[in-house]
């Protein structure tokens, strides 16, 4: 039986994951590896454990701890590591880098060095388009490949590129059984709402205004998270050792864009919720996927279109206020004033 570390597992896009193979009833046992941050919510986990005890266990540990990886591998035998585990907001990254340069530099050289004594027969690290740096508006045919420099523009993305190069370098040197996606934006259930698609749904739920940064017109490609998950078990059984797979759904769209749609979908009045804050500094322009490896190597294409995936989402936001509400008091509070105080 293949066993999966899953590490960040209680997280937005690793509770996804582990969700989507516990309903697909994948055969495999999956250990969800999280250190439980401000951003991990053992909530995301809390229905799969009880349904399914014989296969998904929960550890809590940090990534950044040799010992505490190591258990988890003896513990449980684990075969393959799906590496999702990191810091995650850019906009904290700004407000300090540190945490970012250990969590997702130091913890994947961690995840690397275990993983490599413990002769892992896979390791799959989920980084991120952002690594690429950022696109012309001005040249829409421009997208990034797999071949684009990596070119990171916020200490989030440095630290994600460092991780990156990491991953990349024991291939080379060690040939260790590596595989890289880098997906663009996700939306969907259980994302944290400091960023930009939860944070306005919830924000329009509570009343309170939208702050939409600098002039809107940056440009993101948005793909529902059960693609992304998709795309990241069709890697791990299926792509070639040493290789990065780019993920996105050819689904560019302004912030404006999201904004207009988040504030029709929910029965609002543009000019009585938008406010228009200081843009965040360095703010990337526009990213954008050019998926063609994916597609035509692995045969991965997005299934959810993005006008009936939005709706989906706006709708689990509403059907699930408490677990949104509860992460929005506390610490949250002091953090969004941080943010927004003053922009
Ligand atoms: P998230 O912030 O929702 O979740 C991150 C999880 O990692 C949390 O559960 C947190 O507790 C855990 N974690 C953080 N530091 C840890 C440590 N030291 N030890 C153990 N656990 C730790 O992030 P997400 O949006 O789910 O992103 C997951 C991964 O996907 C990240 O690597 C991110 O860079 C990448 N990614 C995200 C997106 C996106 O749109 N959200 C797109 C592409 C790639
Ligand atoms: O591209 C993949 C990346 O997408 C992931 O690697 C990151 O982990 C993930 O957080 C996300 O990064 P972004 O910075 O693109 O996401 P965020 O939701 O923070 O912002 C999306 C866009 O919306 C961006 O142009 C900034 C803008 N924005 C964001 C917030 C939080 C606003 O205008 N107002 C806001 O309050």
């Amino acid at each position: 039986m293949r066993t999966l570390l899953v590490t960040g597992a209680a997280g937005f896009i690793g509770s996804n994951f582990v969700r989507m193979l516990l309903n697909r009833k994948e055969q495999v046992k999956l250990v969800a590896f999280d250190k439980l941050t401000y951003a991990g919510n053992l909530a995301n986990l809390q229905d799969l454990l009880a349904k399914h005890p014989d296969q998904l266990v929960f550890v809590k540990g940090d990534i950044c701890d040799p010992a505490a990886v190591t258990k988890a591998f003896d513990d449980h035998k684990v075969t393959e590591v799906v590496h999702f585990a990191a810091e995650s907001h850019v906009d904290r990254s700004i407000l300090g880098s540190g945490p970012f340069v250990q969590a997702n530099v130091v913890g994947t050289q961690v995840m690397l060095d275990v993983s490599k004594a413990k002769n892992v027969q896979k390791f799959l690290y989920v980084s991120t388009d952002e690594v690429y740096g950022t696109l012309p508006e001005d040249k829409p045919e421009i997208k990034f490949t797999e071949e684009t420099p990596l070119q990171p523009n916020s200490p989030y993305s440095a630290s994600k590129a460092g991780g990156d190069c990491l991953v990349r370098s024991y291939f080379h040197t060690f040939h260790m059984p590596v595989l890289t996606t880098r997906c663009s934006n996700n939306y969907g259930p259980y994302h944290f709402p400091e960023k930009l698609i939860p944070l306005f749904v919830t924000n329009l739920m509570e009343g309170k205004k939208v702050p939409l940064y600098g002039d809107g017109l940056n440009i993101r490609d948005w793909l529902y998270v059960e693609d992304h998950c998709d795309a990241i078990y069709t890697v791990l059984n299926k792509g070639r050792f040493g290789e990065a797979y780019n993920v996105g759904g050819n689904n560019e769209i302004t912030n404006r864009v999201i904004t207009e749609t988040l504030i029709r979908e929910m029965g609002k009045n543009w000019d009585e919720v938008v406010t228009y804050v200081k843009d965040r500094p360095g703010h990337d322009r526009r990213y954008a996927i050019d998926a063609t490896k994916i597609q035509t190597e692995l045969g991965w294409w997005p299934k959810y279109k993005f006008e009936t995936a939005i709706k989906t989402t706006i709708q689990w936001y509403i059907d699930n206020q408490s677990w949104w509400r509860a992460i929005k008091s506390g610490e949250y509070l002091k953090y969004y004033e941080t943010q927004y105080a003053g922009r």
